[in-house]
């Protein structure tokens, strides 16, 4: 719960697209009862949907231009000093499709975190949902996890699970992941909000205990 003054956590989320999960964050976590001040959406490219997202919740957009800086490492200074001109309590990676460098993720560690579109350890990297159909997995989902160095690999905090039914497409799929990203991800943001989930070495802890697991949230079944 936020009472009215309160100090809460100032965020910043990177996003390069369309920003649906920034949506979700925005509509669940700010304003008067949210347990975050968004600080800034920070994009990559400039002219995505997701800064016409922040334009509309009255937030500040900022571009740090991934081709007019040059190269990765040139872009990762740009970010790194409009990180440091913001000075966010946590960073929320939201869609960005950028690899950070680890100087920079180790800046945030416990601070940062990421959603990405399956149930890792499983499928780390792009294109998931068509590698879960070629394999014929019985399960797909998002994770919800701290961002170390490791692509895709840091410690996970909340997965939404989903079971692939017949006639799944790659379209139908990234619908269904997306609709549970979009509850998890708000849930997620406000946990380490209010301090209940944290990150110590490589262990999540939630109210006070680790976790030997993230939290599962089941897909709610059709019928
Ligand atoms: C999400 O599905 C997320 O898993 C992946 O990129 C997608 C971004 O979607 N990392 P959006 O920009 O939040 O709509």
């Amino acid at each position: 719960m936020t009472t009215a003054g309160a100090a809460r956590p100032r965020v910043a989320v990177l996003v390069s697209g369309n920003g649906s999960n920034l949506q979700a964050i925005i509509d669940r976590c700010t304003g008067p009862q949210g347990s975050i001040e968004l600080a800034a959406v920070i994009s990559d490219r400039p002219e995505v949907f997701a800064l016409e997202r922040a334009r509309q919740a009255g937030v500040a957009g900022v571009t740090v231009d991934y081709r007019a800086t040059g190269d990765r490492e040139a872009f990762a200074r740009s970010l790194a000093a409009e990180l440091d001109r913001l000075r966010p309590d946590f960073v929320v990676l939201a869609g960005f499709m950028r690899i950070l460098p680890a100087t920079l993720v180790d800046r945030y560690r416990g601070r940062m975190l990421n959603v990405h579109p399956s149930l890792l350890p499983k499928y780390p990297g792009l294109d998931t949902y068509r590698r879960v159909l070629a394999a014929g997995d019985p399960w797909h989902g998002a994770t919800v996890h701290f961002v170390t160095a490791d692509l895709d690999a840091g410690p996970a905090i909340v997965q939404y699970r989903l079971r692939v039914r017949p006639g799944d497409t790659a379209q139908s799929l990234r619908e269904r992941v997306q609709a549970g990203e979009h509850q998890i991800y708000p849930q997620a943001v406000g946990w380490i909000a209010t301090g209940r989930v944290t990150l110590r070495e490589h262990t999540v802890f939630m109210d006070g205990a680790a976790r030997a697991a993230p939290v599962i949230v089941d897909e709610p079944s059709p019928d």
